[in-house]
């Protein structure tokens, strides 16, 4: 089976979320399992300087406002899996991230950017593709960069091959003015209710949930939450419509990426059955982030794009009592400048028990995975969430809300789940500072019984959260699309 994987961004070439993991580690999965997977993306400057045996595959002509633009083909520096790069550097080549400019707006042009990539994406799957050696049976759409690839397969290039849109999130819809819809050289007619039309906006994500063949998200929880209000964003009737199509598909992770075991950038490396390599990672933390280097001290972690979506301000509230119990807190992460402020705040008030980093930084998010004893997750909504599974294969359980992927990835701990074996974090009743500290403190009670800690970070570090069995499911939908 062919698989024209289509996204914005792909660890280890660029990264601003848990898409680029998914995007660098789905592929290789499914490669794994005899898939024949090419990935498409946008040839921004650390994509073309990253990729591997990069050499031209064709160019492609009648693209919206740029007229043409030429396609390299490479491999994944890592897992050899062979990527198709668009160069143009009139939309791509930009300092600065892949969806916003050094202060911070989204680039202007960005509907034109990913709208050329879905156009690219629906061309190369086309009859009349410039690529005649390899043909996609699946074109699989990610968020709303690539959400307008499937209606152009069904309005302006015909195909044998189907369509899948995978939603990440649903909060970025990609809406733009109605003008768009011409200069994007779709037709006309298709900007209405049964179409592309969202509130009188141009959506690429409703263009991907109206014309795709098949709907997934990250995890099941969150399937059935965007068809209600609540979670849905605006889109709820329409995914409703198509409910029993939408899949939810538990991420997997990269196993070899995020493998205390090999870890290049842990002081010490551990695994289950030996792991006081841990204390050491957490003993270089507290070195490195100037907290006081104390093994009794619990230190919890965040790791995070700090928004709205990741209900940290919940977590600051917090922050002052757990201090009076002995807490130590470590925080990576860059956002809305008012969480950043009140975290920089506290590290200022707390200096030996609260850190603070802003910015991005791998290697240091690897160091806090691995080296905190709880990891704090209370987010609003999640679709599926990354940290919470790095945090079970670290030994590293999490507090998280029950939604999403973090409902579906982690198991509360209480008398029952420690007898069976299951417990593997700690879940808030609901999303308040109550809820929070309420979890917390539990979590901080079972630390203190080191039995019991052990066989809750023993149960965590033994789940199977590879990509075996979700990119597997993957295939499977692949066949039902295909056979329909
Ligand atoms: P989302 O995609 O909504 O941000 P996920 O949990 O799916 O959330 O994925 C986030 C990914 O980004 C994880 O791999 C996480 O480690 C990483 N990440 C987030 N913020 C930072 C940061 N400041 N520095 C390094 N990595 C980060
Ligand atoms: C989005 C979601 C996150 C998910 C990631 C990868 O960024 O916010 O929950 O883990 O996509 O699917």
């Amino acid at each position: 089976m062919r698989i024209l994987f289509v996204t914005s961004e792909a660890f280890p070439l660029i990264k601003t979320g848990g898409l680029a993991d998914v995007s660098g580690s789905l592929p290789a999965a499914l490669r794994a399992l005899n898939a024949d997977v090419r990935i498409l993306i946008p040839g921004y400057p650390a994509v073309l300087k990253n990729l591997v045996n990069l050499e031209p595959l064709c160019s492609i002509e009648n693209l919206p406002v740029v007229g043409r633009a030429e396609l390299r083909i490479g491999n994944m520096p890592d897992t050899g899996v062979p990527v198709i790069a668009i160069d143009c550097p009139t939309l791509y080549e930009r300092d600065s991230g892949p969806y916003i400019n050094s202060l911070g707006f989204d680039w202007e042009d960005n509907p034109i950017r990913f709208g050329v990539l879905s156009k690219v994406a629906a061309t190369l799957s086309a009859t009349g593709s410039p690529v005649k050696d390899w043909m996609p049976d699946i074109v699989h759409c990610n968020d709303w960069q690539s959400g307008l690839t499937p209606a152009y397969m069904k309005l302006s290039h015909p195909t044998t091959a189907k369509s899948v849109l995978s939603i990440h999130n649903l909060a970025f819809q990609g809406c733009y003015d109605a003008s768009m819809v011409e200069r994007l050289s779709l037709p006309r007619s298709s900007f209405q209710v049964n179409g592309l039309e969202y509130y009188g906006q141009l959506s690429f994500l409703k263009g991907g949930v109206f014309y795709a063949d098949a709907l997934t998200t990250v995890s099941p929880t969150y399937a059935e939450e965007i068809q209600t209000a609540e979670y849905g964003f605006g889109m709820q009737g329409l995914l409703d419509l198509r409910g029993h199509e939408i899949k939810g598909i538990l991420n997997g992770i990269d196993t070899n990426e995020w493998n205390p075991e090999t870890d290049p950038h842990l002081a010490k490396n551990y695994s289950d059955t030996s792991i006081s390599g841990k204390k050491a990672v957490k003993a270089a933390l507290q070195k490195q982030f100037g907290l006081q280097i104390d093994a009794n001290a619990p230190l919890l972690g965040v790791v995070s794009r700090l928004t709205y979506q990741k209900g940290l301000d919940l977590f600051v509230e917090t922050i002052p009592s757990l201090i009076t119990k002995g807490a130590q807190i470590a925080v990576l992460g860059s956002g809305e400048a008012e969480l950043e402020n009140s975290f920089k705040a506290l590290a200022a008030q707390y200096p030996s028990q609260v850190a603070v980093t802003i910015g991005y930084n791998e290697p240091l998010s690897h160091q806090i995975m691995s080296g905190v004893d709880m990891f704090i997750m209370p987010s609003r909504f999640e679709p599926c969430g990354l940290n919470q599974l790095y945090g079970l294969r670290y030994g590293t359980p999490s507090v998280v809300t029950q939604t999403g992927g973090l409902a579906d990835s982690i198991t509360d701990t209480n008398t029952l789940t420690l007898a069976d074996g299951t417990a593997t974090g700690f879940k808030m009743t609901e999303v308040t500072t109550h809820a929070l500290s309420v979890a917390i403190s539990l979590g901080l009670a079972y630390y203190q019984d080191a039995k019991t800690w052990r066989k809750i970070q023993r149960n965590a570090m033994n789940i199977d959260i590879s990509w075996k069995h979700s990119a597997q499911s993957y295939l499977d939908l692949y066949t039902t699309v295909l056979a329909n």
